[in-house]
C-alpha cells in the first residue's frame, strides 16, 4: 500500500509545458506547446511545482510560501522548477473559466501543487459553473485526489488564540482524513427539480462504493500508524444506509492493521466531543460532507484558520497542498494575512507530496521559531508578541530555515 505516498521523482526529465499565463490570451492558450528541458544540477534533484495562487490573499501568501520552499529545499540538495498558472477567479477574468484546460494540465503534469485561494466579493453572482470555487471542484475531481489530510495541532506558543480553555486545548494534535471526491457533494440524482406537485425540491445523494470506502480508509490507518496509532471513524451509522456501509468496510480492514486501535463515533458526538476533549483524538477519518464540517470545527480549537494547511493526495500523480483558509477578501492586498497555513502546506507538499521529510521537518522547525521569537500576523497577535504583516513573518521564517541546524527526521 501507500500508494498514495507515491513519489514523483523526476530526474533531468525533459516535460512539455504550456506557457506561462502572464503573457497568456485566449488564442494563446490553445497555441502549439513549447517543449521545456528541465536538468538538475549535479547531485541535486529537481521537481516541477505547479503554483496556483488565485484570488485574494492568495498570491501575497504563495509569493511567501515559495521562498520558503526554495530555501528549505536549497538546503536539502533540491532544486524547484516552479510554474504559476492561473485558476478561480484570477483565471476567470483571464480567459473566462475557472479552470483552464492549461492550468489544469500544468497541475497534471507537476510533481506537486501548491494552491493559495480562490473566490471573492467580484465573482459572487456569477452563474454556479462560472463561479472561481468550482475550480476546487474540478481540481480535485479530476486529479482523483479522494484523501484530505487536514492536520489540527494547538501550539504551545498559540494556546491563547484558542477558543477554547487551555486545559481542554493544550496538547491537542489530530489529523482529520476527509474523503474529497465521493459522497452527497457528488452523489446523483442531483439537483433542483419539480415534483409530481409542481413543486420546487433540490436533491442530492449521499453514495459511497465499496471501494471508495477502503482507500481513504486505508490512508486513514496508515496515517494513525505513523502517529500515536489511534483512529476514530466519524460516521451516521444509525440513520444513514451509505454509513452502515462504511462502518462495515472500515471495521473490515482493521484485521489488516492490528497496530491500530480502531474506535467508531456517530458525528453528532463527534461534533461534541472535538469540543469537550479533544485530546482524545489522534487520527479522525470520515466522509466528505463531515469531514468538511469537523474539519472546520477542529481548526478553530487552534486558534486561527490561518495556521492550518492541507494535503489532498490520490492513488498516484501530484497532490495537492493549500491552506484550509479562503481567499480572505476583506483582508487582501493589504499585507495582513498569515502566511503560515500556506508555508505549512508547503512542509506537507515536501513531506507527503515529494518524500522529502528533512527539508519539511526545516520547514516546521523554522515557522515555530518564528513564533517562538515573538512574531504574531494579526489573526494570532497577543499583547507582548511583536505584529507583523505577512511579508515580514515570510522573512522571519526565511531567517530561521537558514539559521537553523540540518533537521533531524
Ligand atoms: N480553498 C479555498 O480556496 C476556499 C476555502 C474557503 C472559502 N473560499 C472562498 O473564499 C472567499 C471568502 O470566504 P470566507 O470569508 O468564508 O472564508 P475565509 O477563510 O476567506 O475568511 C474567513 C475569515 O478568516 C480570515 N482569514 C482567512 N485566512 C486568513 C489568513 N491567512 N490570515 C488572516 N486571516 C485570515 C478572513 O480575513 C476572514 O475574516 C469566498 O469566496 C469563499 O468561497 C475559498
Amino acid at each position: 500500500m501507500a500508494a498514495f505516498l507515491q513519489m514523483n521523482i523526476r530526474l533531468n526529465s525533459i516535460k512539455i509545458v504550456p506557457g506561462r499565463y502572464s503573457s497568456l490570451t485566449d488564442h494563446q492558450f490553445r497555441a502549439p506547446y513549447r517543449i521545456r528541458c528541465a536538468a538538475a544540477s549535479p547531485g541535486k534533484k529537481r521537481y516541477n511545482i505547479a503554483l496556483l495562487p488565485g484570488d485574494g490573499i492568495g498570491p501575497e501568501v504563495i509569493s511567501v510560501a515559495k521562498n520558503v520552499l526554495q530555501k528549505a529545499g536549497s538546503l536539502e540538495g533540491l532544486e524547484f522548477d516552479f510554474q504559476e498558472m492561473p485558476v478561480g477567479g484570477a483565471a476567470l477574468d483571464l480567459v473566462g473559466v475557472p479552470m483552464p484546460e492549461e492550468t489544469f494540465t500544468a497541475a497534471k503534469q507537476s510533481d506537486a501543487i501548491l494552491l493559495g485561494a480562490i473566490g471573492g466579493y467580484k465573482w459572487d453572482k456569477n452563474e454556479k459553473h462560472l463561479r472561481p470555487e468550482m475550480a476546487l471542484f474540478y481540481l480535485r475531481r479530476d486529479l482523483k485526489v479522494f484523501a484530505n489530510l487536514r492536520p489540527a495541532t494547538v501550539l504551545p506558543q498559540l494556546i491563547d488564540a484558542s477558543t477554547l480553555k487551555k486545559e481542554v486545548a493544550e496538547g491537542v494534535d489530530m489529523m482529520i482524513v476527509r474523503e474529497l471526491t465521493g459522497g452527497i457533494y457528488f452523489g446523483e440524482p442531483r439537483g433542483i427539480k419539480i415534483n409530481e406537485n409542481g413543486e420546487e425540491v433540490g436533491i442530492s445523494t449521499e453514495i459511497y462504493a465499496a471501494h471508495e470506502i477502503d482507500r481513504i480508509a486505508r490512508v486513514a490507518f496508515e496515517t494513525a500508524r505513523k502517529r500515536r496509532g489511534k483512529l476514530c471513524s466519524v460516521d451516521k451509522a444509525n440513520v444513514l444506509d451509505a454509513s452502515i456501509l462504511w462502518r462495515k468496510r472500515v471495521t473490515a480492514l482493521a484485521s489488516e492493521y492490528p497496530d491500530v486501535e480502531l474506535s467508531h463515533m456517530y458525528v453528532d458526538n463527534a461534533a461534541m466531543q472535538l469540543i469537550r476533549d479533544p485530546k482524545q483524538f489522534d487520527t479522525i477519518v470520515t466522509n466528505n460532507i463531515f469531514g468538511d464540517i469537523l474539519s472546520d470545527e477542529a481548526s478553530m480549537i487552534t486558534g486561527s484558520i490561518g495556521m492550518l494547511p492541507s494535503a489532498s493526495l490520490g492513488e498516484s500523480g501530484p497532490g495537492l497542498f493549500e491552506p484550509i483558509h479562503g481567499s480572505a477578501p476583506d483582508i487582501a492586498g493589504q499585507d495582513k494575512a498569515n502566511p503560515l497555513a500556506t508555508i505549512l502546506s508547503a512542509a506537507m507538499l515536501l513531506k507527503y507530496g515529494l518524500g522529502e521529510e528533512k527539508a519539511a521537518k526545516r520547514i516546521e522547525d523554522a515557522v515555530v521559531d518564528a513564533l517562538n521569537k515573538g512574531f504574531r500576523t494579526g489573526d494570532i497577535y497577543s499583547p507582548g508578541n511583536k505584529l507583523v504583516g505577512c511579508k515580514e513573518m515570510g522573512e522571519e521564517v526565511l531567517k530561521s530555515v537558514e539559521s537553523k541546524v540540518p533537521a533531524t527526521v
